[in-house]
């Protein structure tokens, strides 16, 4: 008996019918998105090459955000290490969710929340970053969660323009979204691309760890320490 683990983030036993069974499901959500039928209850904000961008915030029905939350455990497998960040319940940091939908499924989506503690960071050279403060700037904002575009659809610049229209809904220019870190390798090019130079992060002390690769200079005592 073999056991493979996909790519998906499902590991099953091959030649196991169950299990071959669970995977073709697991596998055609991760690539071209699982299918929602409740979202086409939400307002729709635009459309981006002819897939519609509808919004789910805390005014859509209980019902149609338990069953759309589904999209977040759907981005959850392929990146275990990141948690889902979305169930469906009304939480007091407003969550929102872009999805970008074809037909009843969704491809893609943008989470933004609110937050209070924004790091202040910068791309350095060859993708590192720069911690500029050391003290975290404190007041409310909106931040973006999470991204996550279904596999057959990346890279075609979905991820970007769901940003802006993203963006654009909680009034605000796309490069001054503040971003939950880690980052993933393919999540750091995204935001590389949108937010070139400086940049705000949110996050605990050991996401920020995580992420930084270069403190700023000695100075004031320090809220992050390695
Ligand atoms: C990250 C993600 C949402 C990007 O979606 P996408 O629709 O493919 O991104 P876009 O096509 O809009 O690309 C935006 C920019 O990022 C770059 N980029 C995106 N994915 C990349 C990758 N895997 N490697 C290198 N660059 C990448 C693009 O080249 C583009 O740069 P440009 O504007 O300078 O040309 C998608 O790869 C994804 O869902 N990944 C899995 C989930 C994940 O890791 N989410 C991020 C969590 S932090
Ligand atoms: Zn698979």
């Amino acid at each position: 008996m073999t056991t493979d683990a996909c790519i998906c983030g499902f590991s099953y036993v091959r030649g196991l019918a169950e299990d071959e069974a669970l995977h073709r499901k697991i596998h055609s959500e991760y690539f071209i998105g699982p299918s929602v039928p409740s979202v086409l209850k939400t307002p729709v904000l635009g459309e981006i090459d002819g897939y519609a961008v509808h919004v789910v915030d805390g005014r859509s029905p209980f019902d149609t955000r338990r069953k759309i939350a589904h999209v977040a455990m759907v981005a959850h497998r392929s990146m275990s290490a990141y948690p889902a960040g979305y169930d469906g319940t009304v939480t007091e940091d407003n969550q929102r969710l872009y999805v970008l939908v074809e037909r009843r499924r969704v491809i893609g989506f943008v989470l933004s929340a609110r937050d209070t503690r924004f790091w202040r960071l910068r791309w350095s050279e060859g993708g590192l970053v720069e911690l500029l403060d050391r003290n975290a700037s404190i007041h409310v904002g909106h931040k973006i969660g999470r991204v996550w575009i279904a596999a057959k659809f990346q890279r075609r610049g979905l991820a970007k323009r769901l940003l802006l229209v993203a963006s654009a809904h909680l009034g605000m220019g796309i490069s001054e979204m503040a971003w939950e870190v880690p980052f993933t390798a393919s999540g750091s090019a995204l935001v590389r691309s949108v937010s070139p130079s400086t940049f705000f992060g949110c996050g605990d002390i050991q996401a920020v760890r995580d992420t930084i690769s270069i403190e700023p200079p000695p100075g004031a005592a320090s809220q992050v320490r390695r």
